[in-house]
């Protein structure tokens, strides 16, 4: 008898998409004003082999869908991001990275590659800045997108200035145009590195901040003077990892850091802010009011999102809550 376990990521609704879809003057309900014109671009992971190992949803391949309006007409696309690894997987035609998170490195795999070892999807994201889009994967290099078209032009490094990963949520300043981003290394030394492009694209600094321990680090947010990272107890454990089981596992004893620096500042003026242990994945919103610096965001207690899953949605027990962090750059203070 031959049991085989399917990851519920990828059956039902959530089984992967493996056709390449151009759909010009798709058929439109009533009118749409020529006014309304440009272009919704989504990406995600959508793994295009079936993966060897064990599967976790944000593994797969990254797949961009497009909607386009343009003249009253409505056209859609969709195209996976053909990163060096989906490339090389296309020519053997079948997976060869066992996958992701959830199964031990496969070193021997890493690409000829300087940002990253490990299989860059770019499936978790995108931006549009300096008249580029970018798709992102948090642990390497951006990819640049054709529009309309979604074809992928090749991996990204700012004219040879990137010497950083890009987190998936970089954040840009609609005032100044600048774009505020992070890469974070797990695994290596230096734990963080913090970066500003300006708003014609340039990268003006990057700059290495301090962490005491390689963590999990998804998101930031930013203020018109000031920059929030998040030193939250997701700890990496390559140890851990190696010997098969999750790389990323929550810490209840360890407390939750909020580092605030100027944005164009350094590991010299990162002021360090404590308050329970939490993870956040996503941020929603942060400004300056008085002495403070105020931070929205979706709070959980723990995280298990590396605990295999047995069924879509199990995750019941870390559900996010919205929650307020006031940090008062007088006092030192966090409520
Ligand atoms: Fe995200």
């Amino acid at each position: 008898l031959l049991t085989t376990v399917v990851s519920p990521y990828l059956c039902g609704n959530f089984a992967p998409v493996q056709r390449e879809v151009t759909s010009d003057d798709l058929y439109v309900e009533g009118q749409i004003p020529h006014e309304l014109s440009g272009m919704l671009v989504r990406n995600g992971p959508n793994p295009r082999f079936s993966p060897q190992g064990k599967y976790h949803w944000v593994d797969g391949d990254g797949m961009l869908h497009g909607i386009e309006l343009l003249l009253g007409k409505a056209n859609y696309r969709n195209r996976f991001v053909q990163t060096r690894a989906f490339q090389s997987e296309q020519k053997a035609g079948q997976s060869i990275w066992k996958t992701g998170l959830l199964e031990p490195p496969q070193l021997d795999l890493a690409p000829n590659n300087a940002f990253s070892p490990f299989k860059n999807t770019a499936n978790t994201s995108l931006v549009w800045h300096a008249g580029k889009l970018l798709a992102l994967w948090e642990g390497a290099e951006p990819y640049e997108i054709q529009l309309p078209s979604l074809e992928t032009i090749g991996p990204y490094y700012y004219q040879g200035q990137l010497t950083s990963r890009v987190t998936a949520h970089p954040k840009v300043d609609f005032n100044t145009g600048e774009m505020i981003f992070f890469g974070y290394y797990p695994t290596g030394s230096s734990h963080l590195l913090y970066g500003v492009v300006s708003a014609t694209g340039q990268i003006i600094r990057t700059v290495p901040i301090d962490l005491p321990a390689g963590v999990m680090m998804h998101d930031c947010a930013v203020t018109p003077n000031y920059t929030i990272i998040l030193d939250l107890p997701l700890r990496f454990s390559l140890d851990r990892w190696r010997q098969g089981d999750t790389a990323y596992f929550f810490r209840k004893d360890i407390a939750s850091r909020f580092g605030i620096l100027p944005r164009h500042g350094d590991n010299n003026s990162i002021r360090w802010f404590e308050s329970s242990p939490c993870y956040i994945f996503h941020t929603v919103n942060a400004y300056e009011e008085g002495e403070e610096v105020v931070l929205y965001a979706c709070r959980l207690d723990s995280t298990n999102c590396f605990d295999i899953p047995t069924e879509p949605n199990h995750q019941l027990d870390d559900r996010p809550r919205l929650h307020r962090w006031r940090f008062n750059l007088r006092t030192g203070d966090t409520h």
